[in-house]
């Protein structure tokens, strides 16, 4: 007897991002894996387009920002995030805090992770805590502490740089897929090299 077909119904769109007091692991990356580039480059992100209004859902739904200390001396400038489209409380875990430049809307914390996100929880106050940080990213999953993980996958192959998620040595770490309804659905992508003949 033949088995029957698998019927696979993800979708490409998650549908759009909801402010529930969630943490979210959230980032552009590679289709190879990386958020930045070697020396935290950010240019390989120029000339992507992002789906309609997803600069205004994100900066409507987002509380609190939550970082490492590493992004923000790469890009001390948290009236830039969104693109200035969200103001809101940023805060930065650093080992020493001392030896930071004070800026407004910016508190550096030296805590756990976990602490560190119950702190930008309750400042987001009903609104999601985003986390824009692979380090601590991996600290919170290691922990159970992040709700989602939103990716905006850019058809390009970076090799090199910081990855979302670099765990040398770890056990793969199951996810559910909450886009559509079959949670074990691969998602698929064609594409080519921009060199290629266009044909
Ligand atoms: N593609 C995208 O959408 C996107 C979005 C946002 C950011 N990014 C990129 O993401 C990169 C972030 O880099 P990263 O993850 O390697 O660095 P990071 O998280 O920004 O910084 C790591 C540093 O944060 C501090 N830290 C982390 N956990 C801590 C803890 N529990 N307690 C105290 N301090 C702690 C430590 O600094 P000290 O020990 O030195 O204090 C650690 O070395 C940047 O390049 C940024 O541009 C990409």
């Amino acid at each position: 007897m033949e088995n029957p077909p698998t019927v696979r119904t993800a979708s490409a769109d998650p549908g759009p991002q909801t402010a529930a007091g969630k943490v979210l692991w959230h980032f552009t990356v590679s289709l190879d894996g990386f958020v930045a580039g070697p020396g935290h480059a950010m240019d390989w992100m120029t000339g992507l387009s992002f789906r309609p209004g997803l600069v205004e859902e994100y900066a409507g739904t987002t509380g609190a920002v939550l970082g490492g200390r590493d992004g923000w001396d790469a890009f001390p400038d948290a009236g830039g995030i969104y693109g200035g489209a969200w103001q809101g409380p940023v805060f930065v875990l650093t080992h020493h805090p001392e030896d930071v430049r004070p800026a407004p809307g910016v508190t550096f914390l030296n805590c756990d992770a976990a602490e560190a996100v119950r702190i930008a929880l309750t400042a987001a106050d009903g609104k999601n805590v985003e986390v824009l940080s692979p380090t601590i990213g991996r600290q919170l999953l290691e922990r159970g502490l992040i709700d989602e993980i939103d990716l905006h996958i850019a058809p390009v192959l970076l090799g090199d740089g910081i990855r979302l998620f670099d765990n040398p040595g770890g056990v793969p770490v199951r996810l559910e897929l909450l886009n559509g309804d079959d949670r074990t659905a691969t998602l698929d992508v064609r594409c080519r090299p921009v060199t290629a003949d266009a044909g």
